[in-house]
């Protein structure tokens, strides 16, 4: 692959060597030594907020022996004085050799992929994909429950809105996982997205009204993504209705696993963190290997 854009670009073999490889960068974390071995620079250009996948994205980069280059923040680069998209994306293409993106519309990394001559990387493009964060939520799910096609997985949250939910939708699909979505009433998961994933790989995708988790093995949560609402109210009112509680799991399967991608706000109640079955601050650190083994693919000498 040329560019990470969206997960359809992606086959269940693509992500079984992904894997492969970033069990190997997991012992090159630990070696400490750089993998590449000639002298490269990523670009990571966040217009949306972002702790983990930008930091995570330059740890990993940093890993690889890859140098770094960075907005401090989008309102301090020419952007502000009015420069296009387009022109600021040619500018970073003759910087660096990978272009990381997040930006608020969807289509914007699509956009910047046309532009670059380099690789570009879809780091979340509004309410679209989130590529990288589907791949290691698949690797967290393979290393913490193994097989990802015998899992029973529960979508949890503002499916309407979530990037996240929509790239692992269609990524869970692809391994004919069981697939339980619960949102709250008017924050579904477009229909058109669910049958688009039912019709391309031969799958039934369940849609709950109740907040029943008790047949799931991994229970994985989104927060209401207040910032795509028109109305802010609104979002803070589901906001503070639709929550993983002690209550919710304790019907839950011992060996459920809850996966987040984070931030989480208030849709998991704070007591859930020391539950056991609460993994999803380790599945944030997979992020690293996951985009180490990305990064190399792309970088390495061809
Ligand atoms: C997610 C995102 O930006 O879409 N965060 C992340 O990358 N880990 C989830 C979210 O913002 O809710």
């Amino acid at each position: 692959v040329h560019d990470i854009i969206s997960i359809r670009d992606f086959q269940v073999g693509d992500f079984e060597k992904i894997f492969n490889l970033a069990e190997e960068m997991e012992g090159a974390i630990k070696k400490a030594k750089p993998v590449l071995t000639q002298r490269k620079v990523a670009a990571t250009l966040f217009f949306e907020p972002s702790t983990r996948t930008r930091l995570s994205f330059q740890s990993a980069a940093k890993r690889l022996g890859c140098e770094v280059i960075d907005f401090q923040d989008p309102s301090a680069s020419s952007m502000a004085k009015g420069e296009t998209f387009t022109d600021t994306i040619k500018i970073v293409d003759g910087y660096s050799d990978v272009i990381i993106i997040r930006h608020k519309l969807e289509g914007s990394a699509r956009l910047a992929a046309k532009i670059a001559q380099a690789p570009v990387i879809n780091a979340g493009d509004g309410g679209n994909q989130h590529p990288t964060q589907t791949i290691l939520d698949l690797y967290t799910i393979r290393k913490l429950k193994g097989d990802i096609r015998k899992q029973k997985i529960a979508l949890f949250g503002d499916l309407k809105h979530a990037r996240t939910m929509r790239s692992l939708l269609y990524a869970l699909s692809m391994y004919k996982s069981k697939i339980v979505l619960i949102a709250p009433k008017g924050l579904e998961m477009e229909s058109a997205m669910i049958r688009e994933a039912e019709k391309r790989f031969k799958v039934r995708i369940e849609q709950r009204k109740r907040t029943d988790v008790s047949d799931v093995d991994v229970l994985y949560v989104c927060r209401i993504q207040k910032e795509r609402f028109f109305d802010k109210y609104e979002a803070e009112k589901v906001q503070r209705e639709f929550r993983v509680t002690k209550d919710i799991l304790r019907n839950a399967k011992k060996d459920l696993v809850v996966l987040h991608p984070l931030p989480k706000i208030d849709e998991i109640a704070p007591e859930v963190d020391s539950d056991p079955r609460a993994r999803y601050f380790e599945q944030a650190q997979f992020g690293v290997p996951i985009r180490m083994a990305l990064l190399y693919d792309l970088l390495k000498e061809k």
